[in-house]
């Protein structure tokens, strides 16, 4: 949480640093600041409570100039969302200039013995000490910038990214980092840092990362990593194969929008080189899983725990049904925030599947260590390359939807999806409980799933009139109910969580069979079901279950399965999603749930890809 990004170059830094908060600003929308070191060797800082434009518009007729600078977009944890606890944050000398992502846990002791000391603090904020505490380093004789970072690093407990300058320190901005994310950006006589690589795609794809414990020096020319006892480490620069266009909106009034209709393409990224034909069969090909099977690393697992937070929660309810019914192995989904807490029976036996878009969520990183601590074996699913959770574990495995800048969830979810599927039949193939001619007929279906997408949105998609009128009479609604069983109950939870993230309308994903038992008192003709209705062993009984609500006079929207023309007998508004095997249904019956989620927001005038409260990477707890 909590977007940042420092520069330092030829180039004027303001308007690149206010252009990467832009990008930054899903992360947390708070309120937005920056500080520069201008000409005269000031560092000028401004800052503004609320989105990013407040602060745009406040610089718009007197920016500061000068070539570095640092940028902050903040999702507030300690202290209210006002000017003052906004990022930059300054010492009592106004020298040095300092922005933070995470939470520093002991910052009350920090701050106690700082201000027994005279520091005077302005803010409520944990940030405030770490600039406070850099001075008293750089006042007690720490020869430089660098030596004082480096001595208070060991002092912090908690989660930190952090920019800092000082005006003494011309051509320098040092970072650290410890459970949050921050990359450095190698430009061409300019460097960066940032809280993720869609905000530098404009400027450069040549990225560094830095592990936890670490901390980097950057000047126009030159980087440099340690570690926090001083060592230097060398590492290669990654290239990112992201290029800017992607991460822009590309005509569509919103990124949600264009996400949605980007997860075709995306599906097939995600399934691409991990199908192969062989001879006449298809098989399904990861070289990590292979890798781990050839170092006997998975000889002992008898059970799979799968780890994740919110809509990845949700994908890996629809990993479990595939694995237990392909893999015929026993798999328990958790949330992270959970099972970290639960004292859960995890050990050699167990393979953890954990999966985290952003590569960051801290419960999902936690949760991945104490697995790996207690022997677990860890298969990691993200999206962001060089991310946290590829640090802690056995192998991971890229979802490749390439960059998503809404905050809610869409093409991650399909290729989490997509992911899994292959990971199942990867596992039913070396566990040899699918045969072959099995295992080839599922594929074949997976390989049409992506064109499936395509005529999925082309129908029930931006032209389509249906499901704009049915988010018309959804809009008014205060609470809406989902349901589904199997797969189509992960499908309803992550409808339920899309329409409420974005339009803010309360509604809960329910287990079709468990309304009866409590729920249905909530629906009457103001509460509309959505039922995932499409075919499978449980069709009858969701049919059964709808009906049971249009007794109480419920409206219905059913996603069902093209050519069940029955359906119609049973619901107000129906989108069709094309005929798979039912265990390969969810990726596509999620779609118009995100389009309906969409189009009401639209039409309740909802902050569409910030949704309020909300960010794209929770590194917090
Ligand atoms: C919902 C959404 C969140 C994330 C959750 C986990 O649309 O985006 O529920 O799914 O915060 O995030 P990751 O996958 O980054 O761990």
């Amino acid at each position: 949480m909590c977007g940042i990004i420092g520069y330092v170059g030829e180039q004027n830094a303001t308007p690149i640093l206010i252009d990467g908060l832009a990008r930054l600003e899903y992360r947390g929308y708070d309120s937005a600041g920056i500080a520069v070191l201008d000409s005269q060797g000031a560092i000028v800082v401004h800052k503004r409570a609320g989105k990013l434009r407040n602060l745009s518009n406040a610089i718009s007729s007197s920016q500061p100039h000068g070539v570095q600078g640092i940028g902050h977009t903040r999702w507030a944890t300690h202290g209210e969302p006002n000017d003052i606890n906004a990022h930059p944050h300054v010492d009592c000398t106004g020298d040095l200039a300092l922005i933070h992502n995470g939470i520093i846990e002991n910052y009350q002791e920090l701050r106690k013995e700082l201000m027994a000391e005279g520091h005077v603090f302005t803010s409520q904020t944990d940030t405030e000490i770490l600039a406070h505490a850099i001075e008293r380093e750089l006042a007690q004789g720490a020869e430089n910038l660098e030596t004082a970072v480096r001595n208070i690093l060991p002092k912090l407990r908690g989660a930190y990214a952090m920019v800092v300058m000082s005006r003494k320190e011309p051509g320098k901005l040092i970072g650290a980092r410890n459970n949050a994310p921050l990359i450095i950006g190698a430009g061409n006589g300019e460097s960066y840092f940032a809280s993720d690589m869609t905000a530098l795609l404009k400027h450069t794809r040549s990225m560094l990362t830095l592990n936890d414990g670490e901390y980097a020096v950057i000047t126009a020319a030159d980087i440099r990593i340690h570690t926090i006892d001083g060592k230097q480490v060398q590492r290669t620069p990654i290239h990112v194969e992201w290029d800017a266009q992607s991460a822009e909106k590309d005509g569509y009034p919103h990124y949600l929008l264009k996400e949605i209709m980007e997860q075709p393409a995306a599906a097939q990224r995600a399934l691409l080189s991990r199908i192969k034909p062989l001879d006449d069969r298809l098989v399904p090909q990861i070289d990590e899983i292979d890798a781990l099977a050839q170092s006997g690393k998975l000889k002992n697992i008898s059970r799979i725990i799968m780890l994740a937070c919110g809509t990845s929660y949700y994908a890996s309810l629809i990993g479990r049904a595939m694995l237990e019914r392909w893999a015929r192995i026993p798999v328990e989904p958790w949330v992270a925030s959970e099972f970290r807490y639960a004292d859960p029976v995890v050990g050699p036996d167990t393979l953890v599947i954990a999966i985290t878009q952003s590569g960051e969520t801290a419960d999902t990183i936690a949760s991945v260590r104490l697995a790996k601590e207690s022997g677990a074996v860890v298969v990691g699913l993200t999206n962001m390359v060089g991310s946290a959770l590829t640090r802690e574990v056995d192998v991971t495995l890229y979802l490749n939807a390439g960059p998503e800048i809404s905050v809610p969830a869409t093409k991650t979810f399909v290729t989490s999806v997509m992911t899994l599927t292959v990971l199942a039949l990867k596992l039913a193939e070396l566990r040899d409980t699918l045969d072959a001619f099995a295992i080839t007929s599922l594929l074949r279906q997976v390989e049409t799933i992506p064109a499936k997408m395509e005529k999925l949105l082309e129908i029930v998609g931006v032209e389509n009139n249906t499901i704009q009128q049915t988010a018309k009479w959804l809009a008014p609604c205060q609470s809406a109910m989902f349901i589904g069983r199997g797969s189509g109950y992960a499908v309803a939870r992550e409808g339920a969580l899309k329409l409420k993230e974005v339009s803010y309308i309360h509604a809960e994903g329910y287990q079709a069979g468990e309304l009866k038992h409590g729920p249905i008192t909530l629906l009457d003709e103001f509460t509309p079901l959505l039922a995932v209705a499409t075919h499978s062993i449980v069709y009858e009984k969701v049919i059964s279950n709808i009906q049971e609500v249009r007794a109480r006079r419920a409206k219905v929207i059913a996603v069902a399965t093209e050519g069940d023309e029955l359906i119609h007998k049973h619901a107000e508004s129906v989108f069709y999603v094309p005929e798979i095997d039912e265990l390969l249904v969810p990726a596509l019956a999620a779609i118009p749930f995100q389009l309906l989620a969409y189009y009401t927001a639209v039409e309740r005038g909802c902050d569409i890809d910030q949704p309020r409260n909300l960010a794209k990477s929770v590194t917090v707890e």
